[in-house]
Order: C-alpha cells, then structure tokens, then sequence
C-alpha cells in the first residue's frame, strides 16, 4: 500500500518526504484554502512546488462543476507537471469529465465517493484513483472500511484497474485498517501517519537496551 500524504502545507509535506516513505499528495480546496493560497497562479504556482518536493503522484482538485469548465480546468492542472493528478467530484458532469480525461490521457482521481456504485462508476469511467471518504463515512455512524473491503471485491472480481485510494483519515488504526481491507493507497493526514510509530513497549525496550549499552561500552 502506497502512502500519500493529505495536505497543502510545504513542511508537513517535506517532513513526510523525509522519513522516506511518501509516495504521493493529496489536495482538495479545504486544504488549499486552509494554506491561505490566493490567486489562480498562486494556486498554480502551489501546486508546482508540491511536486517538485515529491517524486509521486500529486492530486489537484477542479473548483468547477460543470462539463465544459471541468475539461478546462484539468487541462491546465494536467500541464502542470507530469505528476499532477486531476480531482474529480463524483456527479454526473464529473462522470462524463473524467471519461473525457481518461480517453485524452489525463489522470483523474474521483473524489467525494462514499459508495460501492460510486466506485464502479468512477472504475467506468476509467479513474485512475478512488477516493472513498471512511472518517466521513464514520462519523455518519456507518463504517469506512467495510466500503474499502466491498470495492476491493467488486474491483477484484471485475478485473477494474482503478487504484483503492482510501481517503478522510482520522487515526492511525484507519491506515492499518484500510491496508488489511485492500486500499491501493492510503491518503493521511501527517499525525496519523506519524503515529504509526508509537508503541509503549518499544520506548520501554529501547530505554533498557541503551541503558545495558553503557555496561559494555
Ligand atoms: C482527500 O483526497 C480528501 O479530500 C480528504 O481525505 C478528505 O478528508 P476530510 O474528510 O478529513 O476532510
């Protein structure tokens, strides 16, 4: 399972890339706006310096809801850099843009899925990336991984190529969640990631060791 980080902020993003082990980036207009970027070529330009820090692929969201703009829009967020992956809402105009995308050679990641159907659209319609939103999912009372388990199913019964890109995570225990039910990638915000570090009985472990290390040093 691939690791994206899920964030606009440059020092989360090379804090990441410095443990090693960041495959890609995942944007959307809440993080971005949250970064206070203004401006169409501040917005360009953000997403530029993204992907010259990390060698993976960069998702960069369309703002627009309709066909024609949609087409627009990825067109110019595809120019970017070869990495940029273009972020399309799932709806019915979204459908047919990523369609348009896939058949024009664009990359496309369907966000905003929160179903099983959703995702065999999104598969359709020849995403690259699914984005099933599980905190989300959560925090209507049903369960995120259980989706993350039914399209790893459905997309391994149907041959569908499109990648598991498992995203709104909330805690550590949904990144190792998701990669026992089959997401391709896992999209995390930087605490999360981080905490999979943590476990008492290592700092316990580690204090002794270093602490019989001084009898023979
Ligand atoms: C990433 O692709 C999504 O936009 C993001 O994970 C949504 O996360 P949230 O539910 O925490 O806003």
């Amino acid at each position: 399972m691939k690791f994206f980080l899920d964030t606009a902020n440059l020092d989360q993003i090379k804090e990441a890339h410095d443990l090693g082990v960041l495959d890609g980036i995942t944007t959307n207009p809440s993080l971005m706006a949250k970064e206070g970027i203004k401006g169409h070529d501040a917005v360009m330009g953000h997403y530029k310096t993204i992907c010259e820090i990390v060698d993976g692929d960069v998702s960069a969201e369309v703002i627009s809801v309709d066909l024609a703009t949609m087409i627009e829009e990825g067109k110019a967020l595809s120019a970017i850099h070869p990495n940029i992956v273009v972020k399309v809402p799932m709806t019915r105009d979204g459908v047919k843009a990523m369609k348009w995308f896939t058949d024009n050679g664009i990359r496309t990641n369907c966000t905003l899925v929160f179903s099983a159907g959703q995702a065999i659209l999104a598969a359709k319609a020849g995403a690259a990336y699914v984005s099933p939103f599980i905190g989300r999912i959560d925090d209507t009372g049903w369960d995120g991984v259980q989706l993350i388990e039914q399209i790893a199913k459905i997309y391994s019964v149907q041959g569908f190529e499109t990648q598991i890109l498992a995203a709104s995570i909330r805690n550590s225990n949904h990144i190792v969640q998701c990669a026992e039910a089959g997401a391709n990638v896992c999209t995390t915000p930087l605490a999360p990631l981080l905490g999979l570090l943590n476990h008492p009985l290592t700092d316990i472990g580690l204090a002794k060791f270093i602490e019989d290390a001084k009898k023979f040093k």
